[in-house]
């Protein structure tokens, strides 16, 4: 059918962001992941996973700047390093280090194994996961990049990841369903997972954000402003 999952081929465009990946495998943006515009990208967020644009809108506009086009981007576009992109990433490796586009297995080490003995993650446990990989770039990574920037995007995403693949109202999410959006951007729909009834608002999002922002124990790190970069 019109949604069912398709892998991209060589020829289409795909980013560092699982969500947006995801909708494009599913035809809920375009298969080729190119020509996005605004208005298509937060289409095809409520259309697949019922995601209001009140989470997205800053994201959105800072990926105009990603693209040499006026008012479009593509997928790819979206990996240039210190404009959404940010160190630390769940699935993805530093830019510094490797290919901060592509899912990475040994990164995404840390979420896979987060939360031990139970079949979902939480608040708790991504909290936990955004303090690890900050240790992990910052112990490894000398270019490392931390402001309340990265954090607050950083949290964000977390909080995403929870409500799309769980609950939007308890922030919980079956593992299963989250390693297949991770590792194969793929909706899990013949595992059982179903887009949210429930709306992902800044009502949903709120307490998600400060719980995993709480738990993720976050301090800048000295001399480090924010920026955000808006040309290669
Ligand atoms: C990263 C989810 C919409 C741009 C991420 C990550 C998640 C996520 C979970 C973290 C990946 C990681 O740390 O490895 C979603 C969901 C969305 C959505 C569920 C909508 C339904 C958007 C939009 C934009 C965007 C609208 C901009 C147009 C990015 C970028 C990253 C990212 C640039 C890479 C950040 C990094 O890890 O360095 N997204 N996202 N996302 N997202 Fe999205
Ligand atoms: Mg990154």
């Amino acid at each position: 059918s019109q949604h069912q999952f398709q892998a991209p081929t060589t020829t289409d465009s795909r980013g560092p962001c699982p969500g947006l990946n995801t909708l494009a495998n599913h035809g809920f943006l375009p298969r080729n992941g190119k020509n996005l515009t605004i208005p298509i990208v937060f289409q095809g967020a409520l259309d697949g996973f019922n995601v209001h644009k009140e989470l997205l809108i800053t994201a959105a506009k800072a990926a105009l700047f990603t693209s040499d086009l006026d008012d479009q981007f593509e997928l790819e576009n979206l990996s240039l390093h210190g404009n959404i992109e940010h160190d630390a990433s769940l699935s993805r490796e530093d830019h510094a280090l490797g290919n901060n586009n592509v899912f990475n297995e040994t990164i995404f080490t840390t979420l896979a194994n987060s939360n031990p003995g139970s079949d979902f993650f939480n608040t708790t446990s991504a909290g936990q996961v955004q303090k690890a990989r900050l240790d992990q770039s910052q112990a490894s990574n000398p270019a490392f990049r931390n402001t309340i920037k990265e954090f607050e995007v950083r949290t964000r995403e977390s909080s995403l990841y929870l409500q799309v693949m769980g609950d939007p109202l308890t922030g919980i999410a079956p593992k299963q369903f989250v390693n297949i959006f991770f590792r194969e951007e793929r909706m899990p729909l013949e595992e059982g997972w179903r887009k949210s009834n429930t709306p992902v608002t800044g009502q949903t999002d709120g307490p998600l954000f400060s719980a995993i922002a709480r738990g993720s124990q976050w301090q800048p790190i000295a001399g480090q402003c924010p920026w955000v970069t808006l040309a290669q």
